[in-house]
């Protein structure tokens, strides 16, 4: 396992080929005739949040993708911009400034850096570092160690998101007949959001290699921004191809995580996903990963149950689904099998 200094040092070190640990036995790379073309998820305009046909839209999404772009959030391209930089920002820093939070050894436990999923468990590495950020609202602890040439554009970026964040939970949550989401829901709703930089350096073979493999996310919600090299592909619900997720100037890709296919008794789908590595580019995304808090306890909402209908699932703790995830490589949809 390459721990030195992630696929970023990898590929800083001027290698030529990929390295066997990368390389993908050929059923798993992805196949160019399981992409199709025909279907694209759906690019909805919510610049206003209360007319009823966005919820409607957004619902429905939900329903059928479980995977929709926005546009007119709220959020500028400015903002998007400074976020992706930043991310740039601390990609490329030396190696040995990068190093200092590594996970294990960060100085906070609310930021720490890691490469591929969860290297321990993984016969295949993903080509893809990732800097991770446990954000807390209104706690300037929270971040104090938090390396400076990201840390004010992160919490910057949280605090304006949260607003979009909340704006589509409400409209999630009104297509599941419930009326108000107030602090006990918002604990388990979004009690404890993650924000990521992906880093995917340019690689030598991307189509020898995966990006991020075949799986469902495990939060409430994931708002992703991604930048304009693409390489994000979701599985159609049915059928077993791939729609590639289009860059789209401004826009924000929402997808809906296990947590909320589980409060709403499977209404809402959490679709597998994937992403590829690029050959020419550096690319970077990201995400939010509007989580519960750790101790909150997830089942189907009554509200979804009300007329008498049985819940799929079995109630969990969000920390044991969470280090459940992170236990092993990513397998698709095989999280779920344990709720
Ligand atoms: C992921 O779903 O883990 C990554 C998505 C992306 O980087 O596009
Ligand atoms: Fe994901």
């Amino acid at each position: 396992v390459n721990k030195g200094n992630g696929v970023k040092g990898l590929a800083d070190s001027g290698i030529q080929s990929l390295p066997d640990h990368y390389i993908l036995p050929p059923e798993e790379r992805l196949d160019p005739t399981k992409i199709v073309t025909e279907d694209s998820i759906p690019i909805i305009d919510v610049s206003d949040w209360n007319d009823p046909k966005v919820t409607e839209s957004i619902c429905k999404a939900a329903c059928k993708w479980g995977f929709f772009q926005i546009v007119n959030h709220g959020l500028t391209l400015e903002d998007l911009d400074k976020i992706k930089d930043a991310g740039h920002r601390f990609f490329g820093l030396p190696n040995q400034e990068r190093a200092k939070y590594w996970k294990g050894k960060s100085p906070a436990n609310t930021v720490s850096l890691s490469t591929s999923f969860s290297p321990h468990a993984e016969a295949v590495l993903e080509w893809k570092d990732f800097l991770s950020f446990r954000y807390v609202s209104g706690d300037p602890e929270a971040s104090a160690l938090w390396p400076p040439v990201c840390k004010f554009q992160v919490l910057e970026y949280m605090e304006k998101a949260k607003i979009v964040i909340k704006r589509l939970l409400e409209a999630l949550l009104k297509g599941l007949n419930v009326k108000e989401i107030d602090q006990a829901r918002e604990y388990v709703l979004m009690g404890s959001p993650i924000i990521n930089f992906n880093y995917y350096p340019r690689c030598p073979s991307p189509e020898l290699a995966a990006g991020v493999g075949p799986h469902s996310d495990i939060s409430t919600i994931t708002v992703l921004l991604q930048d304009d090299n693409g390489g994000l592909y979701v599985r159609e619900t049915e059928g077993d191809c791939w729609i590639h997720v289009p860059p789209v100037n401004g826009a924000l890709v929402v997808n809906i995580g296990d947590i909320l296919q589980i409060l709403s008794n499977d209404r809402y789908k959490s679709i597998e996903h994937r992403a590829v590595a690029n050959g020419n580019k550096n690319r970077i995304s990201v995400p939010i990963f509007v989580n519960p808090a750790p101790d909150a306890v997830i089942g189907p909402l009554p509200e979804v149950l009300e007329d008498g209908e049985k819940p799929i699932y079995r109630e969990i703790v969000f920390s044991d689904y969470f280090k459940y995830f992170f236990s092993k490589g990513h397998e698709g949809k095989k999280t779920m099998d344990c709720a």
